[in-house]
C-alpha cells in the first residue's frame, strides 16, 4: 500500500468513527456508551451459558477467559453512561432503559453488586469443569435477568 493509499484509508476509518466521538448530545453518546457495555457482557456470558446448557463443548480455556473478561468489566467506572434524563421516556428511539431507574435510583447498585458477586463466582469456577461452570452461570443469569425484568423494557 503506498503512502496515499495509507493517508485515504486512515481518513475513511476516522470518517466511520467519528459519528461515535460525535455525538452532538452527550445524554445519546451515554446510552450507546451503556449499550456498548451490555453488548460486551452478552458476548461473553453467551458461550458460558450455552456451554453451561451443553448446547456448546465445554472448552476450559475459552470458558475461562470468557469468565475473566466479564470480571475485568467490572472494573469500569462508567456510572456516568447512566447519566439522568436518558430513559426510554426521554430517548424512546434509542433506549429500553425503564425511568424507574431514576426514580429508584440507587436501587439499581444493589442489582450492580448482586450481579458483580455472580460474575466473581463464574470467575472462580469457569475452569472447573461443566458442572462448576453451570452451577455459577445460572446464578449470574439470574443476576441478568432480575436486572432487565426491573428496569429494561421488554421486547415488544
Ligand atoms: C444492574 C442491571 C443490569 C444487569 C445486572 C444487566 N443488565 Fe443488561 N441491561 C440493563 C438495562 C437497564 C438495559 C437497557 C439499556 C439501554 O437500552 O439503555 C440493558 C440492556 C442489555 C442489552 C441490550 C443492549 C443494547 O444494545 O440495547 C443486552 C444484550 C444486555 N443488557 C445483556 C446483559 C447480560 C448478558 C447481562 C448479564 C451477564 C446483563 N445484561 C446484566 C440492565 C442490566
Amino acid at each position: 500500500m503506498n503512502l496515499f493509499s495509507k493517508i485515504t484509508l486512515l481518513l475513511f476509518c476516522f470518517m466511520l468513527a467519528l459519528p461515535v466521538f460525535a455525538a452532538k448530545d452527550p445524554k445519546q453518546g451515554a446510552i450507546k456508551s451503556r449499550q456498548g457495555e451490555m453488548s460486551i457482557r452478552a458476548f461473553n456470558a453467551g458461550p458460558l451459558f450455552a456451554m453451561a446448557k451443553g448446547d456448546m463443548p465445554y472448552d476450559e480455556k475459552k470458558a475461562q477467559m470468557m469468565a475473566d473478561n466479564l470480571k475485568l468489566m467490572l472494573d469500569l467506572k462508567n456510572g456516568g453512561a447512566w447519566m439522568e434524563g436518558t430513559s426510554n421516556k426521554d430517548y424512546p428511539d434509542d433506549t429500553a432503559a425503564l425511568p424507574k431507574i431514576w426514580e429508584t435510583w440507587p436501587k439499581i447498585a444493589d442489582y450492580g453488586k448482586d450481579y458483580a458477586k455472580a460474575v466473581q463466582g463464574v470467575a472462580a469456577d469457569a475452569g472447573k469443569g461443566k458442572d462448576a461452570l453451570a452451577t455459577a452461570v445460572k446464578e449470574m443469569g439470574k443476576a441478568c435477568k432480575s436486572c432487565h425484568d426491573e428496569y429494561r423494557k421488554k421486547d415488544e
